[in-house]
């Protein structure tokens, strides 16, 4: 029996002491906010390893990233080997070409940045801008609002963007003081309902506009038409997210849910997009960009027609996103069905801006599951100059994928509102996986260009890409 109790009180001892480390510790936010029982997640991850022969689902199954994909991410954040063994587990649907001879190491070349945007000047043509902008990385952060995403989440990808090197998009939620904390470049994006730069009737206040270009780190505006996950929805904010302070930064009532309509009331034709681009661009001086998802292509001859003919309707940058993008909320129909994949678009909008003769004038930036190396170089190949994720870096911060970022209740503090899941977040800790997954990223896919003979991934062209360059299909079997 007092053998027994000794037992028992040494049992309770072990648990009160883990679940004091874990409550400490600020490196694995699952046993912070799930002291104790957090432990069996990552038991029951290494112990599948072992099981997956006995009908453990397999690695390439899960949706929308498998196992694979996740976990490249996971190792590579938190700065280990992501070096595999034994052989691939993929059957990809496309292949690199690479050189019969190689790059030496010597020869390899820093990738230079394709400017954004053109500068005034006695010669620059309508359209010319004040700051036009040159990115320092060609794998950037994609727009999340602030609400979608908790302040910790916000904190740590400003902090890790700035030491990784890339810029941060504020998706539609308008600028947070979260967005310039680290010191990153910043991209503002305006939204249909035009959050942080709107007048008390929902239009364009143009003082408020002013006010966020003033701020250095912001070097962009973006004007969002639509993003992958629900083409032709507005944003959706759940009234128990609409704190005082999200209110107050968009421009909204507290306590209401922030729904914005599913199109600009301004712009309802390519005359008024190329009229709105041009009116940002006067009034910040700084390159304005468009997102917008690949539908019917007629569109897009029509639009290039018109950056033509009227130079100061011109973008600087478009974004395509691919209608396999990421949301915090969306109708299934519309995140499931409704958007031309990256695969396809990339290439269609590629060849078209090409055709109009706008290469160097309109910069492209592709999304879309677009997460590791291998995909990240496929969109360099097929015409990207830059690319951008949002959950390859909510991966970074630790996401598991619950699935749950509308709710509130993300267990890792990413998308929660729940101040005590949020807690569990350490944003000192997080950014340098931030950091490490973009440095480590590029780093790979400047290893995919020399082996295809490129000096440096600036060199990736279609033909060194095989298998869906012409977009049919999808990443198969690579969890698209
Ligand atoms: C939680 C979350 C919130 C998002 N919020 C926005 C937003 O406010 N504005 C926007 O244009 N896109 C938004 N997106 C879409 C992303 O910016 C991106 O275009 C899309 O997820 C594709 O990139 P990915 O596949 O790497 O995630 C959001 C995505 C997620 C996952």
């Amino acid at each position: 029996m007092t053998i027994l109790l000794v037992l028992l009180l040494v049992a309770a001892a072990l648990i009160a002491a883990v679940y004091v480390y874990d409550t400490r510790q600020t490196s694995h936010t699952i046993l912070r906010n799930y002291p104790v029982i957090g432990h069996f997640r990552y038991f029951s991850e290494s112990f599948g390893e072992y099981m997956r022969q006995y009908q453990y689902l397999p690695d390439w199954v899960e949706r929308p990233f498998n196992r694979l994909e996740r976990a490249w991410i996971y190792r590579t954040a938190k700065g280990i080997s992501n070096l595999v063994s034994f052989g691939s587990e993929t059957s990809p649907a496309f292949a690199f070409r690479p050189a019969a001879f190689g790059v030496l190491e010597e020869e390899t070349t820093e990738w230079t940045p394709r400017r954004i945007g053109i500068a005034e000047g006695p010669n620059a043509p309508l359209g010319a801008c004040r700051e036009p902008y040159d990115p320092p990385s060609f794998f950037n952060i994609s727009g999340m609002s602030y609400g979608a995403l908790s302040h910790a989440a916000v904190s740590a990808l400003s902090r890790g963007a700035k030491m990784g090197g890339v810029w941060l998009a504020t998706g539609e939620g308008g600028l947070a003081p979260y967005h310039l904390e680290g010191g990153c470049d910043v991209i503002m994006q305006i939204g249909t309902a035009k959050y942080g730069v709107r007048d008390e009737h929902g239009a364009l206040s143009e003082s408020r506009l002013r006010e966020i270009a003033a701020h250095p780190q912001v070097r962009m505006f973006e004007v969002k038409l639509a993003q992958g996950a629900k083409p032709g929805k507005g944003g959706i904010l759940p009234a128990a997210k609409v704190t005082a302070e999200i209110a107050a930064i968009r421009g909204i009532p507290q306590g209401q849910a922030s729904i914005s309509p599913n199109r600009h009331a301004d712009i309802a034709n390519i005359q008024q997009l190329g009229a709105f681009v041009d009116r940002v661009r006067r009034i910040t001086g700084k390159p304005v960009g468009v997102k917008f998802v690949m539908g019917q292509e007629s569109f897009l001859d029509d639009w290039f027609a018109d950056c033509t003919a009227n130079p100061a309707h011109c973008p600087d940058y478009i974004q395509i996103d691919g209608g396999e993008g990421g949301t915090g909320a969306a109708p299934a129909p519309l995140a499931d069905y409704v958007g031309l994949p990256i695969t396809q678009a990339l290439p269609l909008v590629a060849e078209a801006r090409d055709r109009h003769g706008l290469r160097t004038r309109i910069r492209i930036l592709a999304s879309g599951k677009l997460v590791t190396p291998d995909k990240v170089a496929w969109a360099l190949c097929m015409g990207a100059d830059y690319v951008s994720s949002a959950r390859g870096f909510m991966f970074a911060l630790g996401c598991i994928q619950a699935m749950k970022c509308g709710s509130g209740h993300c267990p890792t503090g990413v998308t929660s509102a729940d101040p005590r899941l949020i807690r569990g977040l350490d944003p000192t800790d997080k950014s340098v996986r931030v950091m490490h997954y973009a440095k480590r990223l590029r780093e790979e896919v400047e290893m995919i260009a020399h082996s295809c003979g490129a000096t440096n991934a600036g060199g990736l062209r279609p033909e060194h890409v095989t298998g869906i360059e012409r977009g049919v299909g999808g990443f198969r079997n690579l969890g698209g």
